[in-house]
């Protein structure tokens, strides 16, 4: 539990959750009646509300909109069988959060305005999260510069809000995915770990040069040679290959922490898989492929869960998988399925009751 906090709430009239039909969603229109804001200012936090979900009126001159200092997260809530609200893993969001702020010389957000004011905005919209398997309310946390000026620095001051939106699969397909051999996402002492927006903004060319020649998204390589794997469109890339699962690992700081990604690895290794966290580069995949050692890779990410690939292609080399084969990958989505809809125990203590 975290301390009480101040908090203003202000509810809306009417709600807008009977224009909606919560089993029909597609990712990320739909917003909830509520919304969290707090205000940075002379070193303090200050003025933190829950307010009916309106726009934001800011001017021209914001720092935020020209020099990019603008983080956010990705959570999901579920209900469980007897309609109580749990939030996944939210801990682990909220201090990735904190490491994207530090990286992006931004403030620290105090957990009791992070965590509490959370559980009392989706307390609030609960009615909100969807029930039907594969949807649930995306909760998006958020911070931006908001000083106006045009001088290049840190701004003295910060909006912090939290938005949650009731989302269906963000891929309902399995996916195309050509190797990105041109652009870059992220290089060594970059900022390609921290959830800044600027990674997404920067990744977004290669998607659609990849979308223009009939692939979803791009494996992304390194910067130095183009060889060594990173992730899979704004998701980290899991390979399994000869029974061990294979991802590359944090240590160069070129890739997000993901929070899937360490619960897959967790479950993983409980049903008895090796998983390797290290370097591995598109000659080994292919040379595996050839092998007939290669039979699954699979993407992850909060808003995505597991997505599958079918096809990867590197320069003229295509390699197809078969859904059939995708046997470790469906069984570890259904049990962190089943675990975050509260169907299955949850030993790791990744549920937040709200
Ligand atoms: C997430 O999985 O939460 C993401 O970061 C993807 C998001 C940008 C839609």
């Amino acid at each position: 539990m975290v301390a009480a906090l101040d908090i203003q709430v202000t509810k809306i009239e009417r709600s807008k959750l009977r224009d909606i039909d919560l089993g029909n969603l597609p990712f990320g229109k739909y917003f909830t009646d509520h919304m969290l804001e707090a205000e940075y200012e002379n070193g303090k936090w200050t003025n933190v509300e829950i307010k009916p979900y309106q726009p934001l009126v800011l001017e021209p001159s914001l720092a935020a909109l020209h020099y990019g200092q603008a983080i956010f997260e990705g959570i999901k809530a579920y209900k469980d069988q007897n309609g109580e609200a749990f939030i996944f893993r939210p801990f682990d969001n909220f201090r990735r959060f904190n490491i994207s702020a530090h990286r992006m010389n931004m403030p620290q957000v105090p957990e009791e305005i992070f965590m509490e004011g959370m559980r009392r905005l989706v307390a609030l919209d609960k009615n909100w999260i969807p029930g039907k398997a594969d949807h649930s309310l995306y909760i998006r946390p958020f911070m931006f510069s908001t000083d106006t000026m045009l001088g290049v620095r840190p701004s003295d001051k910060y909006k912090f809000l939290i938005i949650l939106s009731p989302a269906g699969p963000y891929f309902p397909k399995p996916m195309n995915i050509c190797v990105e051999e041109r652009y870059t996402r992220a290089a060594p002492g970059g900022v390609g770990f921290a959830k800044n927006a600027g990674n997404y903004g920067g990744s977004m060319l290669a998607a659609t040069e990849a979308q223009k020649q009939g692939y979803d998204q791009v494996l992304w390589t390194d910067a130095a040679e183009h060889k060594w794997l990173q992730e899979v469109g704004m998701m980290n890339v899991f390979f399994i290959i000869n029974d061990i699962a294979i991802t590359p690992s944090l240590e160069e700081e070129t890739i997000l922490n993901g929070v899937t990604r360490n619960s897959v690895i967790t479950l993983l290794n409980e049903m008895g898989i090796a998983v390797e966290e290290r370097r591995i580069s598109i000659d080994e995949v292919i040379q595996a492929h050839q092998a007939g050692k290669f039979r699954e890779v699979f993407g992850t990410g909060t808003a995505a869960t597991i997505a599958m690939i079918q096809k990867l292609k590197y320069k003229d080399y295509v390699m197809e998988f078969s859904e059939k084969d995708w046997t470790l990958s469906n069984s570890v989505k259904q049990k962190l399925n089943a675990i975050r809809q509260g169907s299955a125990p949850d030993q790791h203590n990744w549920l937040f009751r709200v």
